[in-house]
């Protein structure tokens, strides 16, 4: 018999999402749904999964074992968010307002602000703030259900306050129970104090910086915002062998406003994920379905910014792509730490079904941030990152716009929320 210290008993529906990562095409519509499922685990690691005869033949509970009661929930694997920009100090609700009033994202960066009053705000902030603020959105996001978020320095531009940051997600690691994965975007922005000779900011980057937090081991990616007057092309290109020489694995923002070629660019230079993706091109669809980089798409960025243009999930899919969801969450272009929402906007304004939406939101999320040996589906071997819903059946989860009904999250074997409120420490 199998022995277990975690089991979840009798769940409505249990969605495993197992099944070869990354899906595909018609693949991402596999759920692996169990009616009646039941879920054991030893020492956070899946142990079983399967119905409740195959558990009472094969399982045998330790005496103090922790049970869960999932009797009419919807259990699924914790959201995977593949791309946040977590640990930034200040907001932006005034330059929100400018927006409301007509004002374009891209006019407020020109004019200084936008990603610039958070480079501002975030120099001024001391690790200690960076931490306190980073917990409180963490403890959000996890009670909307994400057990796993990639989190992006970008907001120090130099070396003492990128390190800063990524410090930050660092020991944010054993301080908070979601799973943190690292990501240094050093070419966030050009700082203000290079507005005027660019290429040495870049010269910085690929000789210095990208170099010592490499040495320093703080992160796993290096990201890179691939956008008309950000990064061109060729900076990118540049930027990212140097990233490359220094360990690093790549992520590109690409072609978020304005059609560059950054998917084909990022799928050439065997980037992880291209991100955003609003303004792709047709080549850039084909070379995304053809290639292992997955495409992550943001959802809120559009529904944010009030923009009519969508990423073209469905174009993307039908050509292949391994596409993926996730929040962005930041203080400009997109202030949303839910992935429930992000589910709901994958359906509603992106067209995806909702069981392409959640694979995209569990697995896909999972392989985009090269975490889908451990994460993303609840199969024997990988982590018990699990949610209970207080739904009648999953599409609920998109039905019931606006409402979270995560009841209970278990995170790594522990139960971290229950009946919807944090429980446990840290
Ligand atoms: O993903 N595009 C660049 N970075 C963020 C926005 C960051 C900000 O506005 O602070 C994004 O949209
Ligand atoms: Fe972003």
């Amino acid at each position: 018999m199998i022995s277990a210290d975690c089991v979840v008993a009798g769940c409505r529906e249990l969605l495993t999402c197992a099944g070869s990562l990354p899906k595909r095409k018609a693949a991402m519509r596999g759920l692996g749904l169990i009616e009646n499922g039941w879920v054991a685990a030893s020492k956070g690691v899946l142990v079983f999964v399967g119905t409740e005869e195959e558990f009472r033949e094969q399982v045998s509970p330790e005496p103090d074992a922790v049970l869960v009661d999932g009797a009419g929930l919807v259990a699924l694997p914790g959201f995977v968010d593949a791309h946040t920009h977590l640990p930034f100090a200040g907001d932006r609700a005034r330059e929100f307002g400018l927006r409301l009033q007509g004002w374009t994202y891209q006019q407020l960066a020109e004019r200084g602000m936008g990603i610039q009053t958070t480079v501002k705000a975030t120099r001024a902030a001391s690790l200690d703030d960076l931490l306190k603020l980073s917990l409180v959105r963490l403890d959000r996001m996890l009670l909307s259900g994400t057990t796993t978020v990639e989190a992006k320095s970008g907001y120090g531009l130099n070396l003492e306050d990128e390190v800063k940051q990524l410090e930050a997600l660092r020991d944010l690691g054993a301080l908070h129970p979601i799973d943190i994965v690292p990501t240094f975007m050093g070419a966030h922005d050009v700082p203000p104090e290079y507005r005027d000779k660019r290429g040495d900011y870049v010269d910085l980057l690929v000789e210095t910086l990208i170099p010592e937090v490499g040495k320093r081991g703080l992160a796993e990616f290096f990201d890179i915002f691939c956008e008309p007057g950000i990064f061109s092309l060729d900076e990118t290109r540049r930027l990212a062998g140097a990233a490359k020489a220094a360990g690093f694995g790549l992520k590109v923002h690409a072609d978020e406003f304005v059609t560059q070629g950054g998917a084909e660019l990022a799928a050439e230079l065997g980037a992880a994920s291209a991100e955003h993706l609003i303004a792709v091109s047709e080549q850039g669809i084909a070379r995304l379905g053809a290639s292992d980089t997955a495409a992550v798409l943001l959802p809120g960025v559009s529904f944010f910014l009030m923009l009519d243009k969508r990423a073209p999930a469905r174009r993307l899919i039908d050509a292949g792509a391994a596409v993926a969801l996730a929040t962005d969450f930041n203080p400009g272009s997109s202030h949303l730490s839910s992935m429930l929402f992000v589910l709901q906007l994958g359906v509603l304004s992106l067209g995806m079904t909702v069981e392409e939406a959640i694979t995209a939101c569990t697995g896909n999320a999972a392989y985009a941030v090269n975490r889908h040996q451990t994460v993303g589906s609840l199969e024997p071997g990988k982590k018990m990152d699990l949610i209970l819903c207080d739904i009648p059946g999953y599409v609920s989860l998109v039905y019931e716009l606006g409402r979270n009904p995560v009841r209970t999250v278990i995170k790594g074997g522990r139960v971290v929320v229950e009946d919807g409120r944090r429980v446990g420490a840290p």
